[in-house]
C-alpha cells in the first residue's frame, strides 16, 4: 500500500479553502492509503504568534480534522512537535539544501515582505516540510496548489540527499491535487487565506456564513438583475463547482447565462449546498468536543505510531551519513 502524508498549520481555524483544497481529499484517500496527517505547529511559529492561542488552536485543529472525517482507526493523526525526528531530519536536510532555492520560494518572499525582521526559520520552512514528508517516505502528498512549489523543493532535497548518501533511499514525493486546488476568498480576487481575512470557517454558524456570502463578489459585468452573466469569471460559480452536485452546477450555469436567476438567488442555492456539507461536520465537532479525553488519546496514539516509522527512517539516515 502506498503511503501519503500531509500537513496543516494550526495558525487559525480550518477554513473551507483548506477543506475543499486538501482535507476533504485526505478523508477520501485515508481508505486507500496508509495515511499520516500532521498538525504542523513548528511551521506555525515561523511568524509572530501568541503561545496560549497556539495551544488552543492545536486542540481546535484536532477537533476540526476529526469532525471533517479523519478517522483515527484508518489514519495516523498527530502533532508535529510531539515527534522530535521532524526537526532532526530538517537539520540534516539543511546541509544539502541550496540557499538560492529557499530564497526563490514565493511563500517565503510573500511572508518575508510582510515582516520587518525575517527569522531564519521562515527561510528554512520548506526544509522542515521536506523532512515532514520524507520522514515517512511518503509517495504522495494531497495538498492545494499553493504547496506545489514546496513539493518541488522536497523532491530536489530528496534527490540531493540520495545522490550523496542514499542510492534511491527517499522516494520523490508527488503532489496530489483536486479540481478545487485553489479556492478564492469571498472577495473573489485572492486565495482564501487567514492572512487575507476572506475565509469561511469549516465550523462557522450558518447565519455568519450568509452574512459573508450575501455581499460576496460575483461577475462584475452583471450590474442589473436582468444582465446575463458569465459563470467562468464568477467566484460564486467556482464555489458551486467545488461544493454543489453536478446537476446543480449545470443549472447554475444556464440560470446565470440567461439571467434566469439573480446573483442572490444563486448565492442562496450555494448556501443550501454549503449547509448540506457543513451541518454534519458541525454536529460531529460538538460530539468530539464532548470527549476531550478521546481527543487526547488520538493525538498520543498518533504520535506513538508516527515515532515508530520516523525512528526507523532516522536510524537508516544516520547510519548512511556516518552519524551512527
Ligand atoms: P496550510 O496550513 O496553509 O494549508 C493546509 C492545506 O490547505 C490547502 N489550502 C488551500 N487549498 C485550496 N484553496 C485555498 N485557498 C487553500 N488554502 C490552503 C493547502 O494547500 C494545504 O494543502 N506548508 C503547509 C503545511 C505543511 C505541509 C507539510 C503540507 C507543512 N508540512 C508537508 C504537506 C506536506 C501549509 O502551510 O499549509
Amino acid at each position: 500500500m502506498s503511503r501519503i502524508f500531509s500537513g496543516i498549520q494550526p495558525s487559525g481555524e480550518l477554513h473551507i479553502g483548506n477543506y475543499l483544497g486538501a482535507v476533504k481529499n485526505w478523508v477520501a484517500l485515508q481508505e486507500q492509503y496508509e495515511s499520516y496527517f500532521c498538525i504542523v505547529d513548528y511551521h506555525a511559529i515561523t511568524v509572530p504568534y501568541d503561545p496560549e492561542e497556539l495551544r488552543a488552536r492545536r486542540r481546535e485543529m484536532v477537533v476540526s480534522l476529526l469532525a471533517a472525517g479523519i478517522d483515527p482507526s484508518m489514519a495516523t493523526l498527530f502533532i508535529q512537535s510531539m515527534v522530535p525526528e521532524h526537526t532532526e531530519l530538517a537539520w540534516i536536510f539543511n546541509t544539502v539544501t541550496p540557499l538560492g532555492e529557499l530564497e526563490r520560494q514565493t511563500q517565503f518572499k510573500d511572508k518575508a515582505s510582510r515582516q520587518e525582521s525575517v527569522p531564519a526559520g521562515l527561510l528554512n520552512y520548506p526544509v522542515l516540510q521536506a523532512a515532514d514528508i520524507l520522514l515517512y517516505r511518503a509517495d504522495m502528498v494531497p495538498v492545494g496548489e499553493d504547496q506545489v512549489q514546496h513539493l518541488e523543493l522536497s523532491r530536489e532535497i530528496a534527490r540531493r540527499w540520495n545522490a550523496r548518501f542514499g542510492d534511491g533511499y527517499f522516494a520523490e514525493p508527488q503532489a496530489k491535487l483536486t479540481p478545487s486546488r485553489r479556492i478564492l476568498g469571498l472577495d473573489g480576487n485572492a486565495k482564501m487565506s487567514k492572512s487575507m481575512g476572506n475565509t469561511v470557517g469549516l465550523l462557522e454558524e450558518p447565519a455568519s456564513i450568509w452574512e459573508k456570502l450575501r455581499p460576496a463578489v460575483t461577475d462584475p459585468a452583471r450590474v442589473r438583475r436582468t444582465d446575463p452573466g458569465t459563470p467562468e469569471v464568477c467566484n460564486i460559480y467556482h464555489l458551486h463547482r467545488a461544493i454543489s452536485p453536478p446537476d446543480v452546477v449545470a443549472l447554475v450555469e444556464t440560470q446565470c447565462r440567461t439571467a434566469g436567476w439573480g446573483c442572490i438567488d444563486c448565492k442562496k442555492v450555494l448556501f443550501d449546498h454549503m449547509n448540506a456539507e457543513l451541518t454534519p461536520i458541525r454536529a460531529r465537532a460538538a460530539e468530539v468536543r464532548a470527549h476531550p479525553e478521546r481527543v487526547e488519546q488520538v493525538v498520543n496514539d498518533g504520535a506513538a505510531t508516527a515515532r515508530r516509522l520516523a525512528g526507523e527512517t532516522m536510524r537508516e539516515v544516520k547510519d548512511r551519513m556516518g552519524l551512527a
